[in-house]
C-alpha cells in the first residue's frame, strides 16, 4: 500500500491516475474502526481509487488535553486499510506540511449551523473541521467525499462548506455504525474501561426511547425526558440533548409535517466525550 507524507508525492501519485477515474476520499483522524472501514468501502464501491487521509487536526480541538490523548496508531490503521483493496492510497501528513508554521484555523460562515451543540460546547471547533476539510478537498480534487452520520453536525457544515465555496465534489453521509450494545463507534471508545463501555449502550437506548416518544410528544417534553434519564445515572453525565430540523439544525419548538427531525446528545463517561445522534421520522 503506498502511504504518502508530503503535498508533493500525493500530488505526483495523483497525476499518475489515469484521466476520468473516479476518486473517493475518506478523511479520518486514524484510529481507524469499522466504522471507518464502512466509509472506506462504501467509497471503493462507487470509485476507482480511493485516498484515505491520516491526519489528527490540531486546529479542531479546543481542549489540548483531548488532543494530546487523542490515539494515534497508523501502523495498525495502514495494516488494517491493506487487508481491503490495492486500490486504497494513504495521505498522512505532518502538522508541518499541512499548516506550515502558521497552525491556525480560517473563519467560516457556515449561516448558523455552527452555532448549536458541538459548535456551542466546542469552541472554534468547526473553523478547524472546515480548515482542513478545505484543504483536503482542495489538495486532493476528489469526486466523492465520504464522512459519517455520527458527526451529523459536521457532515451539514462540511455541505454548506462546498456548496458555499464552490467546490466541486460530492459530499456522501454514510450511517452510524454500533457495537453489539449498540454504542456509536468512536477511536474514543478505546478509552473506556470495560465496564464503562458496556453500560454506554444506554446512551443509544435512551435516544431510540426518546425516538418513540417524539411520535406523540412534544420535542420540550422528550428533551426532559431524557435529561431525567441521565439524572439517573452516576457514571454517565449528559453534557447536552437537543432536537433539530436536520436541514437548519435550529433547535425545534413546533414539529411541522414536512419537516425532518434529528435528536442529538454529548456525554461524558469518565473524561470520555461521547456524541450520538438519531433520526427522530
Ligand atoms: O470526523 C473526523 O474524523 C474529522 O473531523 C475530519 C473530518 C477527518 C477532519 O479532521
Amino acid at each position: 500500500m503506498q502511504v504518502l507524507k508530503t503535498r508533493k508525492a500525493l500530488k505526483s501519485t495523483l497525476s499518475s491516475f489515469q484521466k476520468g477515474y473516479g476518486l473517493g476520499l475518506v478523511p479520518t483522524m486514524g484510529a481507524l474502526h469499522q466504522g471507518h472501514m464502512a466509509l472506506v468501502r462504501k467509497a471503493l464501491s462507487e470509485n476507482d481509487k480511493v485516498l484515505v487521509t491520516i491526519f489528527v487536526n490540531p486546529t479542531q480541538f479546543n481542549n489540548a488535553e483531548d488532543l494530546k490523548k487523542y490515539p494515534k496508531t497508523l501502523k495498525a490503521d495502514i495494516a488494517l486499510l491493506d487487508q481491503v483493496s490495492n486500490d486504497i492510497v494513504v495521505f498522512a501528513p505532518s502538522i508541518e506540511e499541512i499548516y506550515a508554521k502558521d497552525v491556525s484555523s480560517k473563519t467560516y460562515h457556515f449561516d448558523g449551523l455552527d452555532k448549536v451543540m458541538e459548535g456551542a460546547f466546542r469552541e472554534d471547533h468547526f473553523d478547524g473541521v472546515g480548515t482542513i476539510v478545505e484543504t483536503l478537498l482542495r489538495l486532493v480534487g476528489p469526486d466523492r467525499a465520504y464522512f459519517g452520520e455520527k458527526d451529523f453536525q459536521q457532515l451539514q457544515i462540511i455541505k454548506k462548506l462546498v456548496e458555499k465555496h464552490r467546490i466541486p465534489v460530492d459530499i456522501i453521509g454514510c450511517p452510524i455504525v454500533r457495537e453489539a450494545n449498540g454504542l456509536a463507534l468512536s477511536s474514543r471508545n478505546e478509552r473506556l474501561s470495560k465496564n464503562l463501555r458496556k453500560e454506554a449502550g444506554f446512551i443509544y437506548k435512551t435516544l431510540k426511547a426518546a425516538k418513540k416518544r417524539f411520535g406523540t410528544e412534544s420535542a420540550t417534553y422528550v428533551k426532559e425526558w431524557v435529561r431525567k434519564q441521565f439524572e439517573k445515572r452516576e457514571d454517565l453525565r449528559l453534557e447536552y440533548i437537543e432536537i433539530t430540523d436536520i436541514e437548519t439544525l435550529t433547535p425545534t419548538l413546533r414539529k411541522l409535517k414536512n419537516r425532518k427531525y434529528r435528536a442529538f446528545v454529548a456525554v461524558y463517561a469518565d473524561d470520555v466525550r461521547l456524541i450520538d445522534n438519531i433520526a427522530l421520522n
